[in-house]
């Protein structure tokens, strides 16, 4: 294992920062766009195996015509967009975590190569389709969509077992290995939501494809669309799969989705209600009466659709907070166990790197807070941007500053607790002062204010080294008195 070495708790190499966003806001909007993409990849898979069987079974006439149309926009989207923003998310994740990806890859590399498979499967049987598909037989046709379809969901299979794990590790924490780490206890739910999400994206984009095929009469149009609206039927299921899904995370992070943090208990409700818009229309409209959708309408709810899944990775991601592997590594690439050392030792003595701008700080402690807010902050704050500590603290006072700092995961339970002494969190506290009186020329510097060191300290100890949502020890009872 690659974390139980101390020279790991150096800090890492800082490729890059992205100005006003934060980190996590990059890594998070990139994984939305992507995973909107993938999952229409993988219930189109499936769409298109049904249609081909409508096809040749004789049940719909105009299936043919259908499925090559959007077979196109389908590889055009999954095999272009999706493959470009796959590598983007390795991309991005190796500038904003490198630790955790590595820890992935580490954990899981034999999964990662399984999934690489079913991937180089998928894209072999949608290029052969896409090359020779209407000139082979309606048998071949088939199986090599089952191909896909299959090879496509497979890849979902194997990836969702390693993002499930990250919040919800299991076993695996108690020693289990790759596979109790695998199916994990949110793997299940996980996966039936994502296959459910997926098919209804296919069945939307359908929708669109479908309006597109000018020659077609609207009679014929509209029974291509109620086809393609039986893919929609499963979002019954997304009700009592995301409470099975709420049932095993843990309890601090359902605590926040139901209320605990508003921004949170908001996305969990705009996905819940964008679902239900969908889902809704989809049994009234589409299902019962039959209606026709047409281009305008079913753009709209394929944009509901987009940000349903946008607020539901949002969720996902934000409940895992503190850490980006529950229980094992902190959001900032630290672990537990190494905050109890750094704070001992400092985090940032044996920093490296030298500051992208180290001229700008007037003194030698300031420089010290900004290689403290770039190890231990900058993955979900800026200095004035977004999440931005002088917006969030700037009217703070001194003692405030150091008191919530010094106690961070107490001050909020989804922050990790600080990881270093007490001259580094007057440095950043100091940072933090600096930065919103707008960065003078001349600022003092507090390094031998041992009263002020004294009482951080004490905060320090007062907070412990244990992650914020960890019941707090009960107060010692005062003690008994003698019996007479
Ligand atoms: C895992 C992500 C994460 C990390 C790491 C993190 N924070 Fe935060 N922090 C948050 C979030 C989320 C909030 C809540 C923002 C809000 O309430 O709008 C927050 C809030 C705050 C606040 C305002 C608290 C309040 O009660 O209003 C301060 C101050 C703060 N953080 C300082 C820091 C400092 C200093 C560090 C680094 C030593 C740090 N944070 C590291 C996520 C993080």
């Amino acid at each position: 294992m690659i974390l139980g070495s101390l020279a790991a708790a150096l800090p890492f190499y800082p490729v890059n920062d992205f100005g006003p966003a934060m980190k996590g806001m990059v890594i998070g909007g990139l994984g939305i766009f992507h995973v909107f993409l993938a999952q229409f990849a993988i219930g189109g898979g499936l769409l298109l195996c049904y249609f081909q069987w409508l096809g040749q079974t004789g049940r719909e006439p105009h299936a043919r015509r259908f499925l090559d149309g959007y077979f196109k926009i389908l590889v055009l989207i999954s095999f272009v967009i999706g493959a470009l923003t796959g590598v983007g998310m390795w991309f991005t994740t190796i500038q904003v975590s490198a630790r955790t990806i590595g820890v992935m890859v580490d954990e899981f590399h034999w999964i990662w190569a399984i999934e690489w498979t079913f991937f180089c499967l998928e894209v072999a049987a949608g290029y052969t389709f896409l090359r020779w598909g209407d000139r082979l037989p309606d048998r071949i046709r088939l199986r090599l969509l089952i191909a896909y379809a299959f090879a496509a969901w497979m890849s979902l299979f194997w990836i969702n077992g390693i993002l499930a794990w990250q919040l919800t590790p299991g076993g695996w924490l108690d020693g289990g290995g790759v596979w109790a780490g695998f199916f994990n206890p949110s793997f299940w739910p996980s996966l039936l939501y994502r296959t459910v999400v997926a098919m209804a994206l296919a069945a939307l984009a359908a929708a669109i494809v479908i309006n597109t095929m000018g020659d077609l009469a609207r009679e014929d149009k509209r029974r291509l669309i109620v086809r393609a609206a039986h893919f929609l039927a499963p979002m019954a299921l997304m009700a009592p799969l995301g409470l099975w899904y709420l049932a095993v995370i843990p309890a601090d992070s359902r605590s926040w989705l139901l209320g605990g943090s508003i921004a949170m208990t908001m996305f969990v409700g705009i996905a819940a209600g964008a679902s239900l818009l969908i889902g809704g229309y989809a049994a009234v409209g589409l299902l019962m009466q039959r209606l026709y959708i047409n281009g305008a309408t079913a753009t709209l709810l394929l944009a509901l659709a987009f940000g349903a899944t946008g607020a539901g990775e949002f969720v996902r991601e934000g409940a895992r907070k503190p850490f980006t592997v529950r229980g094992y590594l902190y959001s900032n690439s630290l672990t537990p166990d190494e905050v109890a050392t750094l704070r001992r030792t400092g985090s940032v003595v044996d920093d490296p790197y030298p500051l992208r701008d180290a001229a700008r700080y007037p003194t030698a402690q300031l420089q010290t807070g900004a290689k403290v807010y770039r190890l231990q902050c900058s993955v979900c704050h800026t200095m004035h941007g977004a999440n931005a500590l002088t917006d969030l603290a700037g009217t703070w006072t001194d003692a405030q500053l150091r008191m919530n700092i010094a106690e961070l995961q107490h001050t909020k339970p989804f922050m990790p607790p600080f990881a270093g002494d007490a001259a580094e969190v007057e440095a950043i506290a100091q940072l933090i002062r600096w930065e919103t009186a707008g960065a003078p020329r001349r600022w003092p510097d507090t390094t031998g204010d041992a009263a002020t060191l004294r009482q951080i300290a004490a905060w320090l100890d007062e907070a412990g080294t244990a992650p914020g949502g960890a019941p707090r020890p009960a107060p010692a009872a005062p003690a008994a008195p003698e019996a007479p």
